[in-house]
């Protein structure tokens, strides 16, 4: 494949994701935005014209949107990253339940576009399935333990996360304070057991608890606790961590509790595990917009595009925009 040297973009919505992915790609120098479907902002394009002007789309809409870009955008031999859900399972009827996603030959060529997990199978692929915001944040602060085979896989793992509420989209009205919601099930939690299967081979237990925080609008906190296989030192957690994530410059392992302030607006994801009580917790935060959506989206054109993976991406870090 010959690698243009300015991509041309189309994005398909207009919330918050849009808006954050539209930031960045003004940043990026090898990135023209050249159409934009909104119904909302009156600007719609059908797909098939879309496909002709753009080498890649991206799907910041509503799932029926994506379903409706995705058959058009890679018949035309064009890329397709999806921030929505749809593609993210692999089992068809799993994908019709949560997301009314019909498309089931699209379904099993998607790749699961967590970036540092997935990298060598990202780079060749046309359908790119972002991950959801708590399960990106949760898989960070976890692969370092799955490399080292640490995780007892006949425990439940246990999982509360809280989010901002631009988590919730645009159309959820905060009305104040902290609330838990879909403690009976999420559709992040299917999508987390899957992710582990496919990075670790075997089938993790979950339970998982979000929040959002009415009172802020960014930022997403994962708090994972397990038990390892065997006892291990703060030493020997931090050198996991720098296995394998040194050279990794959105992911920082920290000795302290990370602060949400220090990821809200910046591309990073900041991770840190305490041990207490035989059991280890993990902390892991990003911004839900950022890492956990239109940073990573970038990160994965990149990637396809066969560009240094944080293009355009460190000129938004450390500096707040
Ligand atoms: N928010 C997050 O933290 C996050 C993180 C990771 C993944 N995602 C996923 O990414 C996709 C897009 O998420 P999002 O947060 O960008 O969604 P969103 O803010 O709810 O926007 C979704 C669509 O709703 C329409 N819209 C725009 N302004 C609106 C308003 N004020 N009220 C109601 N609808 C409005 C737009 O469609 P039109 O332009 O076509 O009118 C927009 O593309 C979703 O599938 C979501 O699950 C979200």
């Amino acid at each position: 494949m010959t690698k243009p040297s300015i991509l041309q973009i189309g994005i398909v919505g207009s919330g918050y994701t849009a808006e954050d992915l539209k930031t960045l790609l003004a940043n990026h120098p090898n990135a023209r935005i050249v159409g934009h479907h909104s119904k909302t902002l009156g600007q719609e394009i059908e797909p098939e014209p879309m496909a002709r002007q753009c080498d890649v789309v991206f799907g910041c809409g509503n799932e029926s949107s994506s379903q409706q870009f995705v058959p058009v955008v890679l018949d035309a031999g064009k890329k397709f990253i999806d921030l929505g859900g749809s593609y993210r399972s692999k089992d068809p009827s799993e994908a019709f339940k949560l997301y009314a996603n019909r498309d089931g030959k699209n379904l099993q060529s998607a790749v699961y576009g967590l970036t540092e997990l997935f990298a060598e199978k990202i780079r060749k692929a046309y359908l790119v399935a972002n991950p959801g915001c708590y399960p990106t944040a949760f898989l960070l602060g976890m692969a370092p333990f799955f490399n080292h085979d640490l995780v007892d896989t006949d425990q439940t793992i246990s999982i509360t996360a809280i989010s901002g509420y631009s988590g919730k989209g645009k159309s959820y009205k905060p009305v104040g304070g902290i609330h838990a919601y879909h403690v009976d099930e999420h559709r992040h939690r299917p999508e987390m057991v899957q992710a582990c299967a496919q990075y670790v081979g075997a089938q993790i237990k979950l339970a998982f608890t979000p929040h959002v925080n009415d009172d802020v609008e960014r930022g997403l906190e994962t708090h994972t606790v397990f038990t390892p296989k065997h006892e291990l030192t703060p030493e020997e957690i931090h050198a996991i961590f720098c296995d394998m994530y040194d050279g990794e410059l959105l992911i920082q392992y920290l000795r302290d509790i990370p602060n949400i302030n220090d990821v809200v607006k910046t591309n990073l994801c900041q991770i840190s595990a305490t041990v207490q009580a035989g059991v280890i917790k993990v902390i892991a935060m990003i911004d839900n917009l950022r890492k956990g959506a239109a940073a990573q989206a970038v990160q994965n054109m990149n990637l396809m595009f066969d560009l240094p993976k944080n293009t355009g991406l460190l000129s938004t870090y450390p500096s707040h925009l």
